[in-house]
């Protein structure tokens, strides 16, 4: 799949003087699942504005599973490479805030995931037998906030990394919050990831304890194993309107970076509940019209294909907008928010516990947005889908943390060296 981008000369609908002044140049529509998001260097197909049932060009997209991942690319692997079956995030804080522990760390981190992503077990390795390739192990990076508040870094905090505004609709709660450190590991199957994860927790705790730790799922791949766009436990198609090709790069690499940030970004990790019992009692009409696609498709209500363009101004026969004015992807739509976008990444997760004798259980999504810029991006449009967006009935925010993705390292080299320098 891939997206379409036309440049227009006058700004996009409702762009104001407070837009990113880099997304301003462009009206700019582009849809691609995220299981394509991997297609940086695909380049954009296709000439002219997609209009609702215009299917987008769909181009070959990278495969998902048996892959290997180098960490040593401008970008670390993670971000835009296709999400794998599993996924776990661990938050740790440093035991002590300061410069030398958070160094070697890293370095010792880095060596770790030089060796893992490459199949091999880490020096000492207890497990070597787990270690392999063409699992499609991707391992990346992230520091919070906490860092950047450390004298000697405070003047190198990348541009809009900021911590996520309260929101009316949230239930934060503290044990899915903050966050010194995250690393992401992903792989086709559990087993990896278990392995993965521990070494490098094992590795960390002489400097920083654990916080909190996310298990997720995805499915971005059909039964021969195809990419497509995978599912969210409300069976939506989750991913459709992600950005592709040179659009996707504008939207998550960090824009005239400092030399430490360059091939960086910026990640919002945010734990969303969802009611799935409330919505598996609501209608499919009803529950089509939250969002503002089909179900069976996830195609638009204006469309027929998942890779049409929504048309947001196209009434019905009562003179009601096809699309509600509260769906949610009327609502998060780049149109509708000065040409605002990030890259999402979904993963399902469920727990539960028996709670006097009857098994209880939380679900939802391990939402991840990665954006040049989450002050610009991010922020503004969850300000807009916390003042009105049809899901916030069955959808609540219980944890949030934000974290700055270095670019990849050189192999004699370590993860965010030149913050240091
Ligand atoms: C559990 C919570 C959520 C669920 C179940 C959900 C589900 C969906 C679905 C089904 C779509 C349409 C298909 C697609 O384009 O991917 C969508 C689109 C989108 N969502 Fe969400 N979403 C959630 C939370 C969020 C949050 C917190 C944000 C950002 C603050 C967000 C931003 C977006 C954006 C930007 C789009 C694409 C709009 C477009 O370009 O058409 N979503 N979401």
């Amino acid at each position: 799949m891939t997206g379409v981008s036309e440049p227009t000369p006058e700004p996009a609908p409702g762009n104001g003087a407070d837009g990113p002044p880099r997304l301003q140049r462009r009206r700019l529509l582009g849809y691609a699942g995220v299981a394509s998001a991997g297609a940086v260097v695909g380049g954009v197909a296709g000439a002219g504005i997609a209009r609702a049932s215009t299917p987008v060009p769909v181009a070959p997209q990278p495969a998902v599973i048996r892959q290997d991942y180098s960490p040593h690319e401008t970008h670390q692997a993670g971000i835009t490479t296709p999400v794998p079956a599993v996924t776990r995030l661990l938050a740790f804080t440093l035991t002590e805030l300061a410069v030398e522990p958070l160094t070697k760390l890293l370095k010792l981190w880095s060596g770790d995931i030089q060796a893992l992503m490459a199949g091999r077990p880490i020096p000492g390795d207890p497990t070597p037998d787990l270690a392999r390739t063409g699992v499609s192990l991707t391992i990346t990076v992230g520091l919070g906030p906490r860092v950047f508040s450390l004298a000697p870094l405070r003047s190198k905090r990348p541009d809009g990394f900021v911590e996520i505004p309260a929101m009316a609709h949230d239930r934060l709660q503290e044990r899915w919050c903050g966050g010194d450190l995250v690393v992401i590991v992903a792989a086709d199957d559990a087993t990896t990831v278990d392995y993965a994860a521990r070494r490098l927790a094992r590795d960390a705790a002489t400097f920083a304890r654990p916080g909190w730790v996310q298990d997720g799922s995805w499915r971005g791949t059909d039964a021969s194993g195809e990419p497509v766009t995978g599912r969210n436990l409300f069976g939506q198609l989750d991913g459709s309107g992600n950005p592709s090709g040179d659009l996707l790069a504008q939207t998550v690499w960090a824009a005239d970076p400092q030399p430490w940030f360059a091939g960086g970004t910026t990640l919002v990790v945010r734990r969303i509940q969802m009611d799935l019992d409330f919505w598996d009692r609501t209608t499919a009409e009803r529950q089509e019209k939250v969002i503002g696609r089909r179900l069976d498709t996830g195609a638009p209500l204006t469309g027929t294909v998942e890779t049409d363009a929504l048309d947001l101004a196209a009434v019905g026969e009562s003179g009601a907008p096809v699309i509600p004015l509260d769906a949610h992807a009327r609502r998060s739509h780049p149109d509708e928010n000065s040409a605002r976008r990030m890259l999402r990444r979904g993963l399902n997760y469920t727990s539960t516990e028996v709670v006097d004798g009857r098994p209880v259980t939380t679900a939802g999504l391990v939402f991840l947005a990665f954006c040049a810029d989450l002050a610009e991006q991010f922020v503004p449009v969850q300000q807009r889908l916390d003042a009105n967006d049809a899901l916030n009935d069955w959808t609540t925010a219980i944890g949030s943390a934000v974290f700055a993705l270095p670019g990849g390292f050189a192999k004699d080299d370590w993860i965010a060296r030149a913050l240091f320098d």
